[in-house]
């Protein structure tokens, strides 16, 4: 929104679209956007809606087809909506992609992020009240039930948060939700509940505040003709954070920072159940109820993100220059916290509750995808490190046998994006149940970071690429630097501790050598790409390897892959060998190096060629490979961090080859905020 900051039509266009394709990570099979039709000097406004199924470029070709759209009209004020979308509701096409409209005048429109989980019910409230659905969506019920309050408003002059704030308390389920309206031109209202939503701030003038202080308003709704009286709470007063500036001003409304930060890096989080609103350039917050935090101000940040960590650099693929920043992001997640010359390590975000951490029961280490797979990496070193029961689970099913949790249980929560709703929900879950809880998540501000007691920023810099690479190892490494922080008293630990803070110094050279072995592993891919199938098999330590390199597989190639535990060869995976089946074996130089020479014997006996990652140590394997890729040998329980990467390359290059979109895989999205 862009308050006595003259904008042309193109330069607004130019805009909204930048910030989608920075957010295209999280969702894309379709998009649209909301616009005013004239400008400033027209009198009657009308809202434009120019939506289109695929990718954003797509909607961006759209744009500059439009009838009578002047791109020099120059607008001093003009708020303008646009969305992504990843389909949950309603296949993927315009009529389903957001901006969604109350009616065909597009009195109201309304983007959102998340899911509405009694939207049938509102459905069907509204459809007696006559409104006809054009969509299949959940988003839909949203703008009609705006309309429906501001067509039964008890007074004229309503203000539009009041008008939200109505509609917010018949929303169940999950939103960040941005409105835009005929009736408040000018005007923008942004809310929030268990989805993430931040504003940027652009003012070449000295804001009034850098604190917003909480105000109080009084909001009596007792008049108000809602669609279910008893369910609505009455609103005496209601908090409220005030005004800032009232010169030039621009307001980013986002759901994630890297679609703003080009702008601006002075940003407001919004918290659950927050309204915001902007009228004559001043924006207020507003809320439902006290805050979660009970903070009585939201602080304006300033990021230290750089636009240059967002883009691509000289690579073909965010992917492809996430997996070669690994030499720098793991050091970036030790900086300030290993100390090499005295060989201790000190994580900041977690002393204060270490005494508290060293008595409990046990450990429980929740997260999905790749970040489970960090805590399956890792589990072994930290049962030895922490000498406590190490749980690790999938948020999903951790949820589905409603697990019984304690209240001296201490439980982590992995998460890249620190947004996604499974794992946010088992963090609720545990916290209700008195647990302490940790985050460890690669996202400032994010909603995992901020609810949970204490945590781990990982520190990688931004993820991009769908496929998660440097957020694994660096989600490894911070799990490992835990576990040394807890043994720090152990005597019986202290070689081992000294083996392992070694280990660490040395991690990043030995990641550029893995990546040195780029040439042989595309090489590899040249053989493989046209297979339909790939199994990657390992045990110990290197478990973790194996189903995060089938997953990285799985993801952007589509062929079939499936990490296999060597310790269950025989109890069916050694069914699927034959000759013609790829088989990866990870063999390291490990407590389980024997046991995995059996599992290759048991596959060459079955005419398989086995493909071994193998450790420069070993001179056995290779005489058994049909391929060997060999790794430096580090310290047993850090190998993982060596060993994923060759799998994370084959991956990728298996994906260009087999010409998919690397970065974008099909059917899938950065960030899973819904369940
Ligand atoms: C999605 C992504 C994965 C990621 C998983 C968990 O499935 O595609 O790459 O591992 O979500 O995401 P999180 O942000 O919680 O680590």
């Amino acid at each position: 929104l862009n308050y006595r900051v003259p904008r042309t039509r193109k330069e607004i266009f130019e805009t909204l679209i930048k910030g989608l394709q920075r957010l295209e990570y999280r969702g894309y099979d379709s998009a649209g956007v909301a616009i005013d039709g004239n400008n400033n000097e027209d009198k009657e406004r009308y809202i434009r809606l120019i939506k289109k199924r695929g990718k954003v470029k797509a909607l961006d070709e759209e744009l500059y087809k439009q009838d009578g759209m002047d791109l020099k009209a120059d607008f001093e004020t003009h708020f303008g909506i646009a969305h992504t979308r990843w389909a949950t509701h309603g296949v993927p096409n315009a009529v389903n992609s957001h901006p969604q409209r109350s009616d065909k005048r597009n009195e109201f429109v309304v983007i959102h992020n998340g899911i509405i989980t009694n939207y049938k019910d509102l459905r069907k409230f509204l459809e007696t009240k006559g409104y006809e659905f054009e969509s299949e969506t959940d988003t839909e019920t949203i703008p009609k039930l705006v309309k429906y309050m501001y067509d039964n408003r008890e007074t004229e002059d309503i203000s539009f948060s009041a008008l939200v704030e109505r509609v917010i308390q018949q929303l169940e389920g999950a939103f960040a939700l941005v409105f835009k309206s005929i009736h408040y031109p000018g005007e923008a209202v942004a809310t929030r509940r268990g989805s993430p939503l931040l504003i940027g701030v652009r003012s070449k003038y000295k804001l009034s505040t850098e604190q917003i202080p909480v105000l109080y308003r009084t909001c009596n709704i007792e008049n108000v003709k809602n669609i279910c009286k008893t369910r609505m709470k009455r609103l005496d007063s209601s908090t409220c954070l005030h005004a800032i500036g009232d010169k030039a001003v621009e307001f980013f409304f986002a759901s994630d920072a890297s679609a703003i930060i080009e702008h601006t890096n002075r940003v407001i989080f919004l918290e659950d159940d927050d309204i915001a609103a902007v009228a004559d350039g001043k924006l207020s917050i507003h809320r439902l109820k006290r805050s979660a935090s009970d903070d009585p101000s939201r602080a304006i940040q300033t990021l230290q993100m750089e636009l240059q960590q967002i883009m691509k650099g000289n690579f073909s693929a965010f992917m492809q220059k996430e997996i070669f920043e690994q030499p720098e992001s793991v050091v970036n997640t030790m900086r300030g916290r290993m100390n090499f010359e005295t060989k201790t390590v000190l994580l900041g975000g977690l002393k204060d509750h270490l005494k508290e951490i060293r008595r409990c029961r046990r450990l429980i280490i929740i997260g999905c995808g790749t970040s489970y797979h960090a805590a399956v990496a890792t589990r072994q070193m930290l049962e030895e490190l922490t000498e406590l029961p190490v749980m690790v689970e999938l948020a999903s099913d951790f949820l589905d046998r409603n697990t019984p949790v304690f209240r001296d249980d201490v439980c982590f929560f992995i998460s890249q994006s620190g947004e996604t709703a499974d794992t946010l929900m088992a963090l609720r879950y545990c916290k209700d149940r008195g647990a302490l809880t940790v985050g460890i998540t690669n996202t400032v501000g994010s909603s995992i970071s901020r609810e949970t007691d204490c945590g781990v920023h990982i520190n990688a810099g931004p993820e991009i690429g769908v496929a998660s690479t440097k957020a694994y190892t660096s989600q490894f490494i911070s799990l490992v630097m835990f576990g040394l922080m807890m043994s720090e008293d152990r005597i019986s630990l202290q070689t081992r501790r000294q083996e392992i803070i070694s280990g660490l110094q040395t991690l990043p050279e030995m990641i550029k050598e893995v990546l040195s072995l780029d040439e042989k592993i595309h090489d590899l891919a040249l053989e493989l790409y046209k297979q339909r199938s790939l199994l990657v098999m390992g045990r110990g330590y290197n478990y973790a390897t194996c189903l995060e390199g089938a997953l990285k597989i799985k993801e952007i190639t589509y062929m079939h892959s499936e990490g296999i535990l060597a310790g269950e060869l025989k109890h069916g995976p050694l069914a699927l060998v034959d000759k013609h089946m790829p088989v990866i074996m990870v063999i390291m130089k490990d407590p389980c190096f024997t046991k995995c020479q059996n599992a290759l014997q048991q596959v060459i006996a079955r005419q398989g060629r086995p493909i071994i990652l193998s450790s420069r140590e070993d001179t056995e394997s290779s005489k058994f490979a049909y391929k060997t890729i060999e790794l430096p040998h580090t310290v047993d329980c850090l190998q993982g961090v060596l060993s994923v990467i060759p799998l994370q390359l084959l991956s990728f290059h298996l994906a260009v080859l087999r010409g998919y979109d690397v970065d974008f895989p099909r059917n899938l999205a950065k960030s899973v905020t819904v369940e």
